[in-house]
């Protein structure tokens, strides 16, 4: 394994593990459409990915990317809020769910994503999952933004009634400066 194994290679990871050609599933923060576009490789011509974020340069570097690699008819890209969320899919018929909590690469740090909306959207998504579906958090903090948002979403999931989810959390135990945090949630049948 690589010494700069990451969380999106995690996180990746875990998708192709539950990811089936034909699946529905969200990106809930598109940013410059890497996961988006992963998701589309997985899901196929057959699926549907719809990926979300609230600024319009993450939106058009989504849509970019996706037109390079010929996913238009899979990927359905909106600006809207991931607390959103369930007003673009129908509870239970969600595979995979991916949020990709900080900021934009390359973009304004103080349009991070925020504790409130996130715990919100977890909680929708976590209602439009199938049985079988999962969801990757991967947690970025750090620097200027993200300590509050991380202990949230880190007390959040560990409540999750146990008989409903299993829920695991990893760390990058031997990196410095604030490594993220890579989170699978199982939710059960
Ligand atoms: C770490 S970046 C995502 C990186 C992305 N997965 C990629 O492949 O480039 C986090 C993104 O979340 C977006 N964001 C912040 N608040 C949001 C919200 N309420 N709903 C949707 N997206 C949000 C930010 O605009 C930013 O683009």
């Amino acid at each position: 394994m690589p010494s700069q194994f990451g969380a999106v290679q995690l996180a990746h990871e875990f998708l192709s593990l539950n990811v089936r050609p034909g699946d529905i599933c969200i990106d809930c923060t598109a940013g410059r459409g890497n996961d988006t576009a992963f998701l589309c490789s997985l899901v196929g011509e057959t699926g549907s990915v719809l990926a979300f974020d609230i600024q319009p340069q993450a939106i058009e570097s989504t849509k970019e990317l996706i037109r390079q690699k010929g996913y238009e008819s899979i990927a359905k890209i909106y600006l809207d809020g991931h607390e959103n969320i369930d007003r673009y899919a129908e509870e239970g018929t969600v595979s995979a769910i991916v949020f990709n909590f900080g900021w934009l690469p390359g973009g304004d740090h103080t349009l991070n994503t925020k504790s409130e909306t996130s715990i919100a959207a977890i909680e929708k998504g976590l209602r439009l999952l199938k049985a079988d579906g999962v969801m990757s958090l991967s947690i970025y903090y750090g620097r200027d933004t993200g300590t509050k948002e991380r202990d949230d979403i880190l007390e959040y999931i560990a409540n999750l009634p146990v008989g409903e989810y299993t829920v695991i959390v990893g760390s990058f135990v031997n990196r410095p400066n604030c490594p993220p945090i890579s989170v699978r949630i199982y939710k059960g049948k």
